[in-house]
């Protein structure tokens, strides 16, 4: 594969776990999911956290999952490059693993004493891809194993990274989000 097809690839197969993080910014609030509780003094999540940004984000990732899988083949053949289809067990543990990773990310902050939206350099750019990687590869391992070969997912660990600070960076100069990273 060169080099192209591998970064290609790699955009392809991560689409479903992208989008949830960011459906969940525009759709958060309401509920808090840790419904306020604390642990140690801190909130287990935080108001961060919430069902209806969590609920949103992992139904968006799914269903972005599924239209791609249909897409697969006529998007491989116009741009003349093999990308990988979905299936069920990846359209569903992609976008669950990149809400998962960020919840877990969530839990991790407020238990070192970061307050709400507080920056945790390098967790905040990876967590919700370590947590799609990690579930998909559970309930998918022959899907992941096809798809993430090893350039392929050194170019998902180079390139998410980068497109997370790009994309939040916009949402905060758009006013969507409240802070830069
Ligand atoms: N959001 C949500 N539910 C999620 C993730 C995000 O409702 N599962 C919404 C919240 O409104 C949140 C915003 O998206 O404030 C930005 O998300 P993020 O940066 O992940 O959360 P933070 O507010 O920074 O909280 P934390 O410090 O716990 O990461
Ligand atoms: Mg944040």
């Amino acid at each position: 594969m060169d080099l192209v097809a591998v970064v290609a690839t790699a955009l392809w197969a991560m689409l479903p776990a992208y989008l949830p993080n960011n459906v969940a910014v525009v759709a958060g609030g309401g509920r808090p999911i840790d419904g306020g509780y604390t642990l140690g003094g801190d909130r287990l999540l935080g108001d961060g956290k919430t069902w209806r940004g969590t609920a949103a984000g992992t139904l968006a990732g799914g269903l972005l999952g599924l239209a791609l899988d249909q897409l697969a083949g006529s998007v491989a053949s116009a741009i003349g490059i093999p990308l990988p289809g979905f299936p069920i067990a990846a359209v569903i543990g992609l976008p669950v693993g990149a809400m998962g990773g960020d919840l877990a990310a969530s839990f991790l902050k407020r238990r070192t004493g970061r307050a709400r939206g507080a920056a945790a350099p390098g967790l905040d750019q990876l967590d919700f891809v370590l947590g799609a990687l990690l579930v998909s590869a559970v309930v998918a391992p022959g899907w992941f194993a096809g798809t993430f070969t090893p350039p392929v997912l050194l170019a998902v660990l180079v390139i998410t990274p980068l497109l997370h600070v790009g994309t939040n960076a916009i949402a905060y100069l758009l006013g969507i989000k409240n802070e830069p990273w």
